[in-house]
């Protein structure tokens, strides 16, 4: 089956109810949160729509159904490989990415541990834990490290109950919008 810009407003619409595993925003506000802080941040339109979608692999695996530890693996994975035929690697490579970077910085900056959310610490353990020193050297030197750290720390300030000053429709219509930009100026 061919996965489209379309495929991904559905799954954003069904996210809509749907609470983000053991957090307390659904997956539409956890996305357009993450996409938020990046826009604010002046980030690149790609990075804005990695930021939006980081989670889809968890949405295009299981949708509709609670979020496993299991499943958590590899969702990065997942999300990157559904993402990069449609709007190339300025997008998918922070998402692939954005939890190998999570663990980088779990392993290199002590107070961000203390920082995550209990269930972001339980999922530690299933994505594989603190990286080596040789890892974290390998990440530091990959081509999307700089976006994909930036992007973690979106997603993890990504949990606010109440933020959401926006209709779902608009949310969407957003989304739709920001896709198109990226998809119109993406060169694969
Ligand atoms: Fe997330």
């Amino acid at each position: 089956m061919h996965f489209s810009s379309a495929h991904i407003i559905a799954l954003y619409q069904q996210a809509s109810h749907r609470i983000h595993s053991g957090e307390h925003v659904t997956h539409l506000a956890h996305a357009w949160q993450c996409g938020r802080l990046a826009e604010k941040s002046g980030a690149s339109l790609e990075l804005q729509l990695a930021s939006w979608l980081h989670d889809i692999g968890h949405l295009w695996a299981h949708p509709g159904a609670p979020v496993t530890d299991a499943a958590v693996k590899g969702h990065a994975a997942l999300g990157s490989k559904l993402l990069e035929p449609l709007f190339g690697l300025a997008v998918s490579e922070p998402v692939r990415l954005h939890v190998l970077a999570k663990r980088y910085l779990v392993s290199t900056r002590p107070s961000y541990a203390r920082k995550l959310s209990p269930q972001s610490l339980k999922s530690l353990t299933h994505q594989g834990g603190h990286l080596s020193e040789d890892e974290c050297a390998d990440f530091e030197r990959h081509a999307f490290f700089a976006e994909a750290i930036q992007l973690r720390v979106w997603d993890d300030l990504s949990q606010k109950d109440g933020w959401f000053e926006i209709t779902i429709q608009d949310a969407l219509d957003q989304l739709e919008g920001l896709m198109q930009s990226v998809a119109d100026q993406c060169v694969t």
